[in-house]
């Protein structure tokens, strides 16, 4: 029994690897995990032109939750779950936003299916901070430039004025989680125009963002800020 965990790239159908897509082709079962029942899932959205017309498509829930217990027992429950189809099929993929290594889904039950007998390759794909850099035109980092790479999650807040304070170049991921401390943070470090914001990247509703005024307003989930402290605001290069 096989599963390919496969990152589809942040939303242009076109930022998916040959690999990823070849794989898709193949796979006559495709596990999509969504947070609640009945929601869409844009990893779908973005793989399903590339998914085999009769592969069984199986959404696996994952709910928000702190509770570690509850959470154990979820992802025992998704690996088993997983194992059952794949006892079927021999193969099978699981599909993710952006690169599958990078904050995604699948690696919380990574234990837990390989608990189950199952053999994993992960199948990398481009980054949603990769994407964002390359539609504003400006390097992640260059020279001898440090990058961090940090989640704003409410239990990460210690570390984001330090973070601002050492790094010349800070990618935010998941900043709908706590838009109160990145906007406090841009303003002590004085850094109001030195971020950008781009809300699903590479997708038809993307959207970009330039204004500290904007994020005092509230981030939409799905979006990756940018801030290089030697820049301005990178609208220039970028096309929707
Ligand atoms: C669960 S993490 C998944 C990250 C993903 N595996 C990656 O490689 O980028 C979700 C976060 O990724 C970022 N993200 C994913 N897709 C995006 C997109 N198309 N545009 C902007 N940010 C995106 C957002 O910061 C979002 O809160």
């Amino acid at each position: 029994m096989k599963l390919y965990s496969i990152g589809v790239g942040p939303g242009d159908k076109e930022d998916i690897t040959i690999k990823a897509a070849r794989r898709l082709g193949e796979s006559p079962v495709v596990f999509v995990p969504v947070k609640q029942w009945g929601e869409k899932s844009f990893a779908y959205d973005i793989a399903k032109e590339y998914i085999n017309q009769k592969a069984e498509i199986v959404e696996l829930c994952f709910p928000m939750s702190y509770d570690l217990d509850e959470l154990d027992k979820n992802w025992k429950e998704n690996a088993r779950i997983v194992r059952e189809k794949l006892e079927k099929t021999e193969t099978g993929a699981f599909i993710v936003i952006g690169d599958v290594t990078m904050y995604s889904t699948y690696m919380y039950i990574d234990d837990a299916i390989k608990a189950e007998g199952v053999e994993v390759e992960l199948v990398p794909g481009i980054t949603s901070f990769s994407k964002v850099a390359s539609l504003l035109g400006i390097p992640l980092a260059k020279w001898d430039e440090g990058l961090a790479i940090v989640p704003a999650t409410r239990d990460s807040d210690f570390d984001l004025d330090e973070i601002f304070e050492k790094f010349q170049n800070i990618v935010i991921m998941k900043p709908s989680h706590n838009p109160e401390n990145i906007v406090k943070n841009l303003k002590k470090h004085k850094l109001e125009n030195n971020f950008t914001l781009v809300y699903k990247a590479g997708a038809k509703e993307q959207e970009i963002y330039t204004k500290i005024e904007e994020m005092e307003k509230g981030i939409p989930y799905l979006s990756t800020m940018l801030i290089n402290k030697s820049r301005g605001r990178f609208v220039w290069h970028a096309k929707a």
